[in-house]
């Protein structure tokens, strides 16, 4: 088994939180390993539990729409993960304690990756991957640098969903995320725009 099979099966087989009590799935991630951008959620709701994959309900419907305006997309070239693996109950938070048992998958899913770019989707994966004390309204939309990875926030697609006046502000941070991809990313756009 290669690093990706050993760390999936592990997931898969994942006992370290009580989600794994109430999942039907593990929603692991999807998306090309070799991406330069990798995008990263909160946690699967009803419709990922049910499938395996991230971002397939209505919010996943918006959020593919937003990569699209950027020339991005899950075939291709980026890769989405979650901060937890399983679906917390009713959609609520993951628990912190939730959050430390699956970072590990997390930070190895990073590792393999070696993304170039990081974008977190909502409040939850910007206070875990970002700053403890990250707000989404003010902090949306900022670049930070980590050890050669350039990180941002926007808003989570279901924030979008409920209030379509934060769509402008979030058009704007794609445009940012577009344009560093242009500048940090060699090959996500090669076959795109050449
Ligand atoms: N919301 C998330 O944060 N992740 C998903 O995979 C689906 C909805």
């Amino acid at each position: 088994m290669n690093e990706w099979e050993e760390l999936r099966s592990a997931c898969m087989n994942c006992q370290r939180c009580a989600l794994a009590e109430t999942r039907t799935n593990v929603v692991f991630g999807v998306g090309p390993p070799e991406a330069e951008v990798m995008l990263i959620g909160e946690g699967p709701g009803e419709q990922e539990d049910l499938t395996g994959e991230p971002f397939v309900g209505r919010a996943g419907k918006l959020l593919d729409d937003m990569l699209t305006l950027i020339d991005l997309s899950r075939e291709k070239n980026v890769y989405i993960a979650n901060m937890v693996k399983c679906r917390p109950p009713g959609n609520r938070d993951p628990l912190n304690v939730e959050q430390d048992a699956c970072i590990g998958y997390l930070r190895a899913q990073v590792s393999l990756i070696r993304p170039k770019i990081i974008v977190c989707l909502g409040r939850v994966a910007a206070m875990r991957i970002i700053s403890p004390d990250f707000k989404i309204t003010r902090d949306h939309g900022k670049w930070e640098e980590r050890a050669g990875v350039s990180m941002m926030a926007v808003y989570h697609p279901a924030a979008l969903l409920r209030d379509p006046g934060k769509r402008p502000e979030t058009f704007a941070d794609l445009k940012a995320i577009q344009a560093k991809i242009r500048a940090v990313c060699p090959k996500t756009y090669q076959d795109v725009s050449g």
